[in-house]
């Protein structure tokens, strides 16, 4: 446990009281509807949380939801703090050691993202394989914080098993799932064509502003990871439309019903598999 999350730590426990989710969702831009999936929702919004800021952006709520789905208690992050709306660090990966004070063991990361392999059209699912960190900053950089490792292994940042899981899921329910490479870059601008090609060189098969430094934070205090990225549009200079967050929050909304059925299904799968019925 840390110092910088011990006031967030008090306040969330006792709004949790006697519920222990065991997964938390991190929801992506404009994909904040899939809180709507929850039974007895209970919100907490970040104001009541000692370190939490308000998200500054439009398709960023700003809470915490805690409900059923899929037959689990779970915890959603509905609202994220990116490093290029001038957060440090250490309040990016916040929610992250909280999750982990929690006791929480899995965390499934959505996120919005621009396709970089030419196959991947907006409204295509891919499931995080692997990541490239472009962002130019590691949040475990630093004193080392009690309960980090120092130098986590990072040879498998996303659970093989969580993305065994979300393909059966997806097969199961007749949902296209690719796989591909994360490139975490800073934003806020969107990338240039050239970026975007030297991404591609560098093993991107997608592009986005968030998720890298959450997945380095839970690995290195032993949290297993899936990242669902919603291709929301072809990255800079692959199409002739200039890119916009209001686009990419259109596309979100309009997809993310697919998604949010593919979270359910992967929760009710981890809660089926622990409860010994799969
Ligand atoms: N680039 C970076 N981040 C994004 C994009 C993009 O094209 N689309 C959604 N988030």
């Amino acid at each position: 446990m840390t110092s910088g999350v011990t006031p967030a730590l008090a306040v969330v426990e006792a709004w949790l009281g006697g519920r222990r989710p065991s997964v938390a969702l991190v929801l992506g831009s404009g994909l904040g509807g899939l809180a709507d999936r929850l039974d007895g929702a209970d919100h907490l919004p970040y104001g009541r949380i000692p370190g939490f800021p308000g998200t500054t952006l439009p398709g960023h709520a700003g809470e915490l939801v805690a409900g059923m789905l899929g037959g689990r208690q779970v915890l959603c992050q509905s609202g994220r703090f990116h490093a290029y709306e001038g957060h440090g660090q250490a309040t990016v990966i916040l929610p992250s050691r909280l999750f982990a004070a929690l006791g929480i063991g899995q965390v499934i990361l959505t996120n919005a993202a621009g396709g970089i392999r030419r196959t991947f059209a907006p409204g295509t699912l891919m499931c995080v394989a692997d990541q490239v960190n472009l962002t130019w900053a590691n949040p475990l950089a630093g004193a080392l914080v009690p309960g980090d490792t120092r130098f986590p292994d990072m040879s498998a940042p996303f659970d093989a098993e969580l993305i065994a899981l979300a393909h059966r899921v997806a097969g199961a329910g007749g949902v296209a799932l690719e796989d591909g490479v994360y490139g975490g870059v800073m934003g806020p601008s969107y990338e240039t064509p050239a970026e975007v090609r030297m991404l591609e060189r560098l093993g991107a098969d997608a592009v986005g502003m968030s998720t890298i430094a959450e997945v380095i934070a839970l690995r290195a205090r032993g949290l297993r990871c899936l990242g669902l990225s919603l291709i929301t549009n072809r990255a800079a200079g692959l199409s002739l439309t200039p890119l916009s967050h209001a686009d990419v929050m259109t596309t979100a909304r309009a997809a993310g019903a697919a998604l949010g059925r593919l979270v359910e299904g992967v929760v009710a799968s981890l809660h089926a598999r622990e409860a010994g019925t799969l």
